[in-house]
C-alpha cells in the first residue's frame, strides 16, 4: 500500500512518495522489495497514487512487480488502495506499508505462522506513532487504536505487515464497500478489526524485540538511522551464511535465500500444496526455453546424469538407431548410457577443442537412416560451445529426434527449443538456474512424448511418459521427490525471472572476460579458442614447469574461499575455473591476484 501523500515529511515528500526514501543508499521501498522476493514471494502489487510513476519505474526494474493506482489516493486512505488492488489478488498474500523499514525475519515470521491471517506486532517501540493492538485471551484481534487509553490491554504494537487468505481480503474489501460512506478514510488496519470484530479473527503474532519502524516524519527518519537501522543490518548480518565462491562446474554458487528456501515446514509431498508447488516449477522450467502449451518439464530426484539417462532411455525408439555426438566426457557419458541399454548406437568423435566438422556430421546423416541425435549443448569438459543452432535444425531435416544435454547450458544463455529444433532436452536444479543438487529434468515436446505411450519401458524410475502420465492424474511424482530440493529450485526460479536469462548471460560473460584479460597479462594459455567457448567455463593449460601442482593452486585459492577445478582430457593437463552460480565480477576480479600469486610463485610470470 502506497499511496499516501507522506504530508508529514513536508517538502522532501512533495515531488516523490515517501517510499523512495533513502536509507543508506536504498530507497526504503526497494529494499522491501527485496526481501519480499527472497522470502519467495512471487508476484508484487503495489497500490499507487501519490507521483505514482516512481514505482511504476521500480516495477520496470522488477518484473515481479505490478502497480495499480488509487485514482481516488486524495480522498481515501490504506484501504482505498487495497480496494483497487485486491482484485488482482489470486491467493493468500502479505499486506505491507510501503514507508517500512524491518528486519526480514519479519517475513519469515509470518509465513512460518500456522493461521492463515495474522498481524505482526511488536513489543515497545516508544516511536511516539503507536498503534495499539488489543488480542483476546486466544490472541485473536479485538481492537485497534492510536489512542491508549481506548485499549484495554495492550497485546503488541502494530508493525504493518500481515497475512491474509483470500477469503479474509474479500471480507475487508466487503466491510469498506459497506462502510464507504460513514469512513471515506478508512484504514486497512480498520478494517481487520472490523472483519474479526464480525466473526472472522484474525490472530495477532507478537515478536517483542522485532527491529521495525514505520517513518513517517523528519524525527522518525532521524530515530530509524541512528536506532533502528543498525539493528535490522546486524540482525540480518548475523544470519548470512559464510561466502564460498565456487569456481567449478556445478554445483555453482547459490543466494543465502535460496539456502534459506530450504527450510520450510515438514510435508508429505502427497500433499496437493506440494503438488501445486512441482506444477509451478515444472511450467516455470519450461518457460524458460520454450512454449509450455507445447513442451513439459518432466522432473526426477536425481543428477544431471540421471536427467540424461531418463531422456536416452526413454526417447530412442524401440529397435531404434541413435547417432551420439561424442566431443568430451559428457558425450561420452551418453555413449556409455546407450551401450548399457545395448541400444543401435554409432558414435560420431569429434575433436574435444575444435568445432564440430559440420560436412562431416552431415555425411553421417547421409550414410544411413538415423532415429535419433544425442549431443551435448555446451561441453563443460572444456568449454566448448557446440553449435547446436546449427545441428540441431540439420538433424530435423534428416527426419531425426534430437535429444540435448543442455545440463551445463540451460539457464545460462538464451535457449528456444523450438526455434533450435530440439525435442527433448535436460538439465538439473543446480547449475545455471542457481538452486541445489537433487533434482534432474527433461524438457519435452508433447507431440513426441505422447509417442512413447505404448513403448516397451527401458526402466522403471527414470521412464518419462509414465512419470508425466502419473503427474498429470495425480499431481504427484512416482517417487519420494527431493522436497526441501524443491523449495530452494522454486526460489531459484524467482530469482532467475528477476534477473533474466539474458542479463545472467551479460554476467557470466563480464566474469570471463576479467578471467580471460588476466590469462594473457600472467602468460596463461585456454585450450578452446575464445570464439568457441560458452563464457561459463574455462580450461586452461597447466603451466611449463614441475612445480605446479593443482592441489598447491587449488589449497592456496581455497584459504582464499575460492574452489576451483582439475581437467584432464587424455594427456592433455588443464585446471577449469567455472563462472556458473550467483558470482558477481568483482569477486572474478579479486580472484585474479589469487591466481596471479601462484603462478609467480612457482615462476611463471
Ligand atoms: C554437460 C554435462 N552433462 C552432464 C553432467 C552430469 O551431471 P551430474 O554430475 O549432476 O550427474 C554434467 C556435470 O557437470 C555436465 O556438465
Amino acid at each position: 500500500m502506497a499511496g499516501g501523500l507522506g504530508s508529514r515529511f513536508g517538502g522532501r515528500t512533495e515531488s516523490m512518495p515517501k517510499g523512495f526514501i533513502e536509507i543508506d543508499g536504498m530507497a526504503m521501498v526497494e529494499r522491501s522489495v527485496r526481501k519480499l522476493l527472497d522470502a519467495g514471494i512471487e508476484q508484487i502489487i503495489i497500490g499507487t497514487g501519490h507521483h505514482n510513476e516512481w514505482y511504476d519505474r521500480l516495477a520496470e526494474k522488477y518484473p515481479a512487480i505490478k502497480t495499480v493506482k488509487n485514482e481516488h489516493f486524495r480522498e481515501t486512505s490504506s484501504m482505498g488502495t487495497l480496494e483497487v488492488c485486491a482484485p488482482y489478488v489470486t491467493g493468500d498474500c502479505l499486506l505491507l506499508e510501503s514507508d517500512l523499514l524491518y528486519d526480514a525475519i519479519s517475513l519469515f515470521v509470518l509465513k512460518n505462522d500456522p493461521h492463515s491471517d495474522v498481524i505482526l506486532a511488536s513489543g515497545p517501540t516508544h516511536s511516539e506513532d503507536e498503534v495499539y493492538l488489543q488480542a483476546d485471551a486466544e490472541g485473536m484481534l479485538e481492537k485497534v487504536s492510536k489512542k491508549r487509553n481506548e485499549i484495554r490491554t495492550i497485546s503488541g504494537e502494530l508493525v504493518g505487515i500481515s497475512k491474509v487468505s483470500k477469503p479474509f481480503l474479500d471480507k475487508m474489501v466487503e466491510y469498506a464497500v459497506r462502510h464507504h460512506a460513514d469512513m471515506p478514510k478508512l484504514d486497512y488496519e480498520h478494517a481487520m478489526e472490523g472483519v474479526s470484530q464480525e466473526g472472522t479473527p484474525i490472530f495477532v503474532r507478537k515478536v517483542e524485540y522485532l527491529a521495525w519502524t514505520e517513518i513517517d516524519d523528519e524525527a522518525m527518519l532521524e530515530r530509524a538511522l541512528q536506532q533502528v537501522w543498525p539493528r535490522i543490518r546486524e540482525n540480518e548480518s548475523l544470519r548470512a551464511v559464510r561466502r564460498e565462491v565456487l569456481l567449478n562446474p556445478g554445483p555453482s554458487t547459490t543466494t543465502d535465500s535460496v539456502k534459506y528456501a530450504q527450510v520450510v515446514p515438514d510435508i508429505c509431498p502427497r500433499e496437493l500444496e506440494f503438488g501445486d508447488i512441482m506444477e509451478q516449477v515444472s511450467h516455470d522450467l519450461t518457460a524458460f526455453v520454450a512454449d509450455p502449451k507445447k513442451y513439459t518439464t518432466i522432473m526426477f530426484g536425481c543428477s544431471g546424469t540421471g536427467a540424461d539417462e531418463a531422456m536416452l532411455a526413454s526417447c530412442v525408439p524401440p529397435n531404434g538407431k541413435l547417432l551420439v555426438v561424442d566431443n568430451g566426457s559428457y558425450g561420452a557419458r551418453f555413449a556409455k548410457i546407450a551401450s548399457v541399454y545395448h541400444m543401435d548406437m554409432t558414435v560420431f568423435k569429434s575433436s574435444t577443442y575444435e568445432p564440430i566438422d559440420l560436412g562431416a556430421l552431415e555425411a553421417e546423416f547421409r550414410k544411413q537412416r538415423y532415429d535419433a541425435l544425442a549431443i551435448v549443448y555446451h561441453e563443460t569438459t572444456t568449454g566448448l560451445l557446440n553449435r547446436i543452432d546449427q545441428i540441431c535444425p540439420l538433424a530435423k531435416k534428416y527426419g531425426m529426434l534430437t535429444l540435448v544435454d543442455a545440463v551445463s547450458a540451460y539457464g545460462g544463455m538464451p535457449i528456444d527449443m523450438e526455434r533450435l529444433g530440439i525435442d527433448f532436452l535436460t538439465s538439473t536444479s543446480n547449475k545455471h538456474i542457481q538452486g541445489m543438487a537433487g533434482i534432474g529434468f527433461v524438457v519435452c515436446k508433447n507431440s513426441e512424448l505422447e509417442k512413447q505411450k505404448d513403448w516397451p519401458m527401458r526402466n522403471y524410475y527414470f521412464n518419462l511418459y509414465d512419470q508425466w502420465q502419473y503427474f498429470l492424474k495425480t499431481k504427484q511424482t512416482r517417487f519420494t521427490p527431493p522436497v526441501q530440493t524443491m523449495y530452494a529450485l522454486r526460489q531459484a526460479i524467482i530469482e532467475t525471472k528477476q534477473e533474466t536469462i539474458e542479463k545472467r548471460f551479460a554476467r557470466y560473460t563480464a566474469c570471463w572476460e576479467i578471467l580471460v584479460q588476466a590469462l594473457d597479462s600472467i602468460g596463461l594459455h585456454m585450450l578452446v579458442k575464445r570464439e568457441n567457448q560458452s563464457h561459463f567455463i574455462t580450461a586452461i593449460l597447466i603451466p611449463d614447469t614441475p612445480k605446479y601442482r593443482f592441489e598447491d593452486l587449488h589449497d592456496y585459492a581455497r584459504s582464499f574461499g575460492y574452489t576451483i577445478y582439475p581437467g584432464k582430457l587424455g594427456n592433455i593437463d588443464t585446471f577449469r575455473i567455472a563462472n556458473m552460480g550467483d558470482i558477481r565480477p568483482e569477486e572474478m576480479q579479486r580472484f585474479v591476484p589469487i591466481l596471479r600469486t601462484y603462478m609467480h610463485s612457482i615462476g611463471v610470470c
